[in-house]
């Protein structure tokens, strides 16, 4: 286990505090910014202003992504060890899952209402730590294979309270290396009255005994004040990666569980590629914890109930994803041409689920999260359905009564709503009388 020293100050890496504008692009209807201070280590690690070192770079990420594409249980826990491949790792992945991280965060606000609606290229308004520092003073961040750090520092970027400790986990000592340094340009971004403790732990999840986290002084920060601390766990496309893992897998699932039984406050966010096997196993865990108290606050309006995707009466089982667009910076755009590997929209599948003891607070922190709410889980390839088949519909949208299927309308497939947004404007469902009721496709 290696401890980041305080103060930052001595970090090797020093951050651009310029406030430079980074050029950004907007595809896919994008309205997700990976924080600035994130795409800023994103530039300096990953050297992409060198032209050289970007195109040896731009190669070596092309073979993993094939790695990584081409069936995800062929990743060896040695593939991210060596320094080249950590380089070009944060090079093409380290973006996206940002990207990915920072959508959840927007979603989560939209679905405690403290967001407003999505509107392209405004950033989500309120920052989640506004809400949450308003009933937390501390937190520790638990990044569980945090590969590049992508979550832990838009994590950081979001939510700053008075304390805050980060403790970055994975086997790869050079990714974490990179992580830490990532961690260092959100530190300069902080103003002074926060603080933060890093420290990256190099091990096996299925190692980690994390009882010593607890016994930490500088992870507790003062634990007088656990009543106003908050955990973060965070599992970025990592849970696929132990399912041969019993060991790592258990170990998670026993400090989650531990959340409950020793009361903490905690949030679990959890993102998973956005394929049906993953995504099904997402939604299994979900259900897991679920079933033992904790509460999902995203995407899913239903609450602590088990997910009516996965356990759909009448044959239905479809998977849960999210999806978003993302505003990309001119290199990463650049990148995407060389390599022909492009990521024009963010899709995976998540989940933020708040502990029993979180959950118990939430009817006071968010009390809009118990009002009726639909969030679009599914749409057809042609919104309303073919011309002149009648079972069309515009939206699958999951409520807290289960699944809905929208009246049939011709919707322009680019202003349709994305999966995972929680929807007003579209009509509520309509039930139809009679006999009309099966053809108008709704989910009994
Ligand atoms: C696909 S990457 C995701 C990285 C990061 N969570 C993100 O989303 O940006 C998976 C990471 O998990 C790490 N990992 C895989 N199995 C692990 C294990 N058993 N213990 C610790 N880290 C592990 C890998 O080294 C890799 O960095």
């Amino acid at each position: 286990m290696t401890k980041i020293k305080k103060p930052f100050k001595k970090q090797p890496v020093k951050a651009d505090k310029r406030p430079g504008k980074v050029t950004r692009r907007t595809v896919g209807g994008g309205s997700i910014d990976v924080p600035a201070p994130v795409l800023r280590a994103w530039q300096e690690l990953s050297g992409i202003k060198d032209p050289a070192k970007a195109t040896v770079n731009a190669a070596k990420f092309r073979q993993l992504w094939k790695v990584f594409t081409s069936g995800r249980e062929r990743i060896s826990p040695e593939l991210l060890q060596d320094q080249g491949a950590a380089e070009a790792y944060i090079t093409g992945f380290h973006l996206p899952n940002a990207a990915r991280a920072a959508l959840l965060c927007r979603r989560i606000a939209q679905r405690v209402g403290i967001a407003p609606g999505t509107k392209p290229g405004v950033g989500s308004g309120v920052r989640l730590g506004d809400w949450l520092g308003k009933y937390f003073t501390h937190q520790r961040i638990f990044d569980l294979g945090c590969g590049s750090g992508a979550w832990s520092q838009v994590w950081l970027s979001e939510v700053r309270l008075k304390r805050n400790a980060v403790h970055l986990i994975d086997v790869s000592p050079t990714l974490l290396e990179m992580a830490a340094k990532g961690i260092a340009y959100v530190r300069a971004s902080m103003g002074r009255e926060a603080s933060l403790y890093v420290e990256t732990v190099a091990k096996e999840i299925g190692k980690i005994d994390f009882t010593q986290f607890d016994a930490s002084k500088d992870s507790q920060q003062g634990t007088e004040a656990s009543d106003k601390s908050l955990d973060v766990y965070i599992l970025g496309y990592v849970w696929n990666e132990l399912i041969d893992d019993r060991a790592g897998r258990n170990r998670i699932l026993a400090r989650l569980d531990s959340c409950r039984t020793a009361k903490r406050s905690a949030l679990l966010l959890l993102a998973e590629p956005a394929t049906d096997e993953f995504a099904w196993d997402a939604m299994a865990l979900r259900d897991e914890l679920c079933a033992a108290g904790w509460v999902a606050i995203y995407p899913c309006p239903t609450g602590a109930q088990a997910c009516p995707m996965l356990n759909a009466r009448g044959g239905v089982r479809d998977w849960c994803f999210s999806e978003g667009g993302w505003r990309k910076p001119e290199e990463y755009m650049k990148l995407e041409e060389d390599t022909g590997i492009a990521h024009n929209k963010i899709n995976a599948a998540m989940f933020a689920l708040a502990s029993p003891e979180l959950a118990r607070q939430l009817p006071k922190m968010a009390p809009s999260l118990s009002e009726q709410s639909q969030v679009v889980v599914g749409k057809p390839s042609v919104p309303g359905g073919r011309p002149g088949f009648e079972k069309g519909f515009s939206y699958l949208l999951c409520t807290a009564q289960g699944l809905v299927k929208t009246a049939p309308k011709r919707i322009e497939i680019k202003f349709a709503k994305p999966r995972g947004s929680t929807v007003s404007s579209v009509a509520a469902p309509v039930q139809p009388k009679g006999p009309e009721r099966k053809s108008r496709g709704f989910v009994e």
